[in-house]
């Protein structure tokens, strides 16, 4: 077989069999085939598409480039979600005590936050002690013994998608759909789950804006899914303002912990539930999304949730104190409110700026191993569609004395993010989609 051949098949709108996909990816990862040649080959599927099938059998080489995690010591099925990326999106930080709770076995690995996104491992090392490494004996004896573990990605899972993800964010072919559906399904698969639920988001603080491509990326994952009988569930979800109202990891820390006191934002603790309805649907726990929605409620109104992340944070060093007082998270320097300039609704919260506004501000970081100030962050206090009066307080920013100089700037830019309009307008619907 030659990589010229299977460039120009490509390029000329064929399908690759099985062996051919199989060439590229171990060819790639054993460094026998160049770059330019899978940039060219990259290229070619972004303008010629693949079908489902090659792209079944790119997510099973991506899947198997490297390790697969072994969970065959957990019993049950394991259940494992993922989101497409967004703001404020905290949702592991409540989904996994909250499913624990319903009896599902959760060994969670999770990342850190990249550009204007944040990442689960950042906002739970915001809690004193806690640590998110372990040996895997020891993390499959938490699972097994309270129900959850939640750690950061070990191993060499999917060396495949490392290279090819770089190489696609420098050839302008991040957003090809085959690619994007099999480097996250392979992810997945790679990580040991028997069963998926996807969080596909859409709108501008995602990176599927439109929402007709994030439906068909949903759709091709859920085949996807079931050819390589991995049972998956998507949601279609809206990404256009922020997921509740803080973005920073400390704050969202304080945030989830006041969900799983049933006391958190209505959007929040809404996703949180159709997601867990999800899990335990996709994962055989429940006979349907209704029944186990039904479920969840109670256990978070009952309190169980709550107690399951206190057993979580302290199975794994950290201070559980902090879900009572959350006084006891770090707290910035600094902090600067914007108010409304003047009078109406609400009509448009960027995400996207906002996460990049929190990220200046010292809670993400730009490249990997930069070092984030966990108290840095933004607190939106409106949602789309309220209305507001002149004067009001609408957002706060919180940072450390050494970025002062920077607020001015940042409070313009936030104002800009913030739109109010005269008249009163109707906000996107936030669970748009299920898939099956
Ligand atoms: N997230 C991923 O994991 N892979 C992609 O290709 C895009 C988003």
């Amino acid at each position: 077989m030659r990589m010229y051949d299977l460039i120009y098949k490509k390029r000329e709108g064929e399908e690759l069999s099985p062996e051919e996909i199989s060439y590229i990816i171990k060819g790639y990862t054993a460094e026998e085939i160049p770059d330019y040649q899978l940039a060219a080959w990259a290229m070619a599927v972004f303008f010629q598409g693949m079908t489902a099938e090659e792209t079944a059998h790119l997510t099973r080489e991506v899947a198997h480039s490297g390790d697969i995690v072994d969970l065959s010591d957990i019993p049950g099925t394991k259940v494992d979600k993922h989101s497409t990326g967004g703001v404020g999106d905290k949702t592991t930080l409540v989904l996994v005590p909250l499913v624990a709770a319903a009896g599902v076995p959760v060994p969670k690995m999770s990342g850190r936050g990249l550009g204007h996104t944040g990442g689960t491992i950042d906002k739970l090392e915001s809690i004193p002690g806690f640590q998110t490494e372990m040996e895997r004996s020891r993390f499959l004896k938490q699972v097994n013994e309270i129900g959850a573990a939640i750690i950061g990605q070990t191993g060499n899972l999917t060396p495949a998608d490392k290279k090819l993800y770089a190489l696609r964010d420098v050839t302008a072919t991040v957003d090809s759909r085959p690619l994007i559906a099999s480097s996250i399904m392979g992810k997945k698969i790679a990580g040991g789950a028997d069963a998926i639920v996807l969080d596909v988001k859409t709108g501008s603080g995602s990176f599927m804006v439109e929402r007709e491509e994030a439906r068909k990326l949903a759709r091709l994952m859920v085949e996807i899914g079931l050819e390589l009988e991995r049972k998956t569930i998507a949601l279609l979800t809206d990404m256009s303002q922020p997921l509740g109202f803080a973005i920073g990891n400390a704050l969202e820390m304080k945030e989830a912990a006041a969900t799983l006191k049933n006391q958190g934002p209505l959007d929040l603790t809404k996703i949180c539930l159709k997601l867990g309805a999800a899990m335990l649907t996709a994962g055989g726990y429940s006979t349907g999304m209704e029944e186990a929605e039904a479920e969840l409620t109670e256990i978070l109104k009952s309190g169980e949730a709550l107690e399951k992340m206190k057993k979580i944070i302290t199975a794994q060093g950290g201070d559980s104190r902090i879900l009572e007082e959350p006084e006891l998270l770090p707290r910035a320097e600094l902090t600067e409110e914007l108010t409304a300039k003047k009078s109406g609704y609400i009509s448009e919260i960027n995400a996207r700026e906002i996460g990049l506004i929190a990220m200046s501000l010292g809670a993400g970081r730009e490249k990997k191993g930069d070092s984030i100030d966990p108290a840095a962050g933004v607190e939106v206090l409106v949602k789309q569609g309220d209305e507001v009066e002149t004067g009001a307080t609408l957002a706060r920013l919180h940072t450390a004395d050494k970025y002062k100089s920077r607020l001015p700037e940042l409070l313009e830019r936030l104002s800009k993010a913030v739109k109010i309009n005269p008249e009163p307008i109707s906000p996107e619907e936030l669970i748009q989609e299920i898939i099956e």
